[in-house]
């Protein structure tokens, strides 16, 4: 039986507020929001409202204790007017599996996708038609137990919230390798997208940003030797005609959808990738080489990201622009896809239905 999800229509639409060939990442809301209460035990209450603040007690637990997790996901539309999504299966699995990590219920996953299904056809408005362009979708899952004292919660609020966004990263990316700080150590929580993990990077990010790089690039928690991520995206790195990522099974690294993607997209263009563990110390002997030839970041803001340069130690390799065409390859199949111009060999695309909840 399909979920029951009351809807409640804003009666002001805010879309003529917006300029679409002008849309700055993650500030622009659409009218509307899902939203579901668990307690008792059981996840209830399903229903999509105006798109508005809501109170908050001070006490929740979510503000002290950090029980918070998030999906990042897009809906997009085709050359002809047709609305879609990409895997949103993998997006709820990910959502249950960080909500396993941090003692959180799980969400379920019918429910996730009728309230998708039904969020986006009812904002299809929203979904800017421009390549590179898409309406996010935020998922976010977090503690709400009036309660001081370290525990799980018993009660969670879930939403899903959606907004216009041009490119995350417009232009080409500078990383600086860390040294000193962590972002994800072998037992901890890299692999879930909980809140915590955005908020210890940030003191980091702040002094790469001081010293002119725009990212920073994570290392293993312990020998700080290995590439793990950049935190808003997944690595990787083109060494003497390679394609090389690190693999996820540590769980120190975000278990990226536009990741898995990639690794198909380029296996199917005819590339190998290598997933396994890469050095530091490897990338440089390949940059004195003349080897390091390309590096690029795969998320679902990000989609594709070229890197620029990437700072470790003192040392600092630039990457011609010029002749990095690899990123390129699987940002052009996703656009395609996205666009209605390159097959679906995968059937990754999930098109938006076109009424999926119950009007209570
Ligand atoms: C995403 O890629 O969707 C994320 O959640 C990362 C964040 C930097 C926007």
């Amino acid at each position: 039986m399909k979920p029951a999800i009351k809807i409640t229509k804003t009666n002001q639409s805010r879309i003529n507020e917006v300029d679409f060939d002008n849309i700055p990442f993650g500030r622009v809301f659409s009218d509307h929001m899902f939203v579901a209460d668990y307690y008792d035990g059981q996840w209830q209450d399903y229903r999509i409202v105006p798109f508005a603040n809501f109170e908050i007690h001070p006490a929740s637990m979510v503000l002290h204790y950090g029980q918070s997790i998030f999906e990042g996901m897009k809906a997009s539309v085709s050359q002809s007017g047709k609305a879609m999504f990409l895997s949103p299966e993998l997006h709820a699995q990910r959502l249950n599996t960080s909500a396993e990590r941090m003692c959180m219920p799980t969400f379920p996953e019918e429910v996730f996708l009728e309230a998708l299904h039904a969020l986006v056809n009812l904002d299809q408005a929203w979904i800017p038609p421009q390549t590179g362009s898409a309406l996010y979708i935020r998922p976010l899952m977090f503690a709400t137990d009036e309660f001081i004292g370290v525990k799980p919660s018993h009660n969670y609020r879930m939403l899903i919230f959606t907004g216009p966004v041009g490119p995350y990263y417009p232009k080409p990316v500078s990383l600086l390798a860390e040294d000193k700080y962590i972002r994800a150590a072998v037992g901890g929580v890299g692999a879930a997208k909980t809140a915590g993990n955005y908020a210890a990077s940030l003191l980091p990010a702040r002094l790469a940003n001081e010293k002119g790089y725009d990212q920073v690039l994570w290392l293993d928690g312990k020998d700080f030797k290995y590439v793990q991520e950049v935190g808003t995206m997944n690595i990787f790195f083109v060494l003497n005609g390679k394609v090389i990522t690190p693999p996820t099974d540590e769980n120190t690294i975000l278990k990226g959808i536009t990741r898995k993607m990639a690794i198909q997209i380029l296996e199917d263009n005819g590339y190998q990738v290598e997933v396994r563990k890469l050095s530091m110390d490897e990338i440089v002997e390949a940059y004195n080489k003349g080897q390091f030839q390309e590096a690029f970041g795969t998320g679902t803001a990000a989609v594709v990201a070229k890197v620029s340069k990437v700072a470790y130690k003192d040392m600092v390799m630039e990457l011609d622009q010029n002749t990095a065409k690899i990123g390129q390859v699987i940002k052009d199949h996703i656009d395609g896809l996205r666009n209605g111009t390159v097959a679906d060999k995968w059937n990754w695309i999930v098109p938006v239905k076109e009424m999926a909840a119950v009007e209570l």
